[in-house]
């Protein structure tokens, strides 16, 4: 790991285009779901921040923006870690239909815990689109409503997800443990 984040990355898993191609599917999805109606995009910082570029530009509805900061504690092999709202939204969720747009689903616990408190704010809708879902990690019964792809029990890089808040800026999804193949 001594060279620019681009030449230490690993094989690229997916692709920029493939990932661009999937945010246009689900926009389209997202679009006709909500036809006529607003909807609020909640981004997970900081690991959402591309893929949310990219998905927002493809609804074509009444898009509003937010974001939240969570962290998520306890053991990642229970389902009874709890979760600290960090930077909490601006805006009253209140009637509101909530897109919450993540990088990845790994456990699941984060989103467990943070959809019950959106709902209980009165949120009309609570839905997830998340980029990357890793099913072999799952200890809750948690899945995305739109989801881009899903990813093996590997350390993913790239497109917002980070290892030691290195290679956010990757235009693509890689596995970092593949650099010594
Ligand atoms: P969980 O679903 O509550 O376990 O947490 C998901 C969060 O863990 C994601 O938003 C990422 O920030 C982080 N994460 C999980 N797997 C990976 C990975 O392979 N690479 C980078 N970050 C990851
Ligand atoms: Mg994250």
């Amino acid at each position: 790991m001594t060279g620019t984040a681009k030449e230490d990355k690993g094989k690229v898993l997916i692709s920029h285009e493939e990932i661009l191609e999937k945010a246009e599917e689900l926009g389209a999805r997202i679009t006709e779901d909500f036809s006529g109606q607003q909807v609020l995009l909640v981004g997970i910082l900081k690991g959402s921040v591309p893929w949310m570029a990219d998905l927002m530009k493809c609804i074509d509805l009444d898009v509003r923006l937010d974001f939240m900061i969570c962290s998520s504690y306890g053991s990642s092999t229970e389902s009874s870690g709890d979760v600290k709202i960090r930077k909490d939204l601006d805006t009253d969720v209140a009637g509101k239909n909530v897109i919450i747009v993540e990088d990845i689903i790994d456990t699941g616990i984060t989103l467990y815990k943070l959809v019950p408190i959106l709902r209980e704010r009165g949120a009309a809708d609570v839905r997830i689109c998340s980029l990357l879902s890793k099913p072999a990690r799952r200890v809750v019964d948690l899945e995305a409503d739109y989801l881009g792809f899903e990813v093996p029990d590997r350390f993913i890089v790239g497109y917002g997800l980070d290892f030691d808040q290195k290679y956010r800026q990757l235009p693509y999804i890689s596995c970092l443990d593949d650099t010594e193949d």
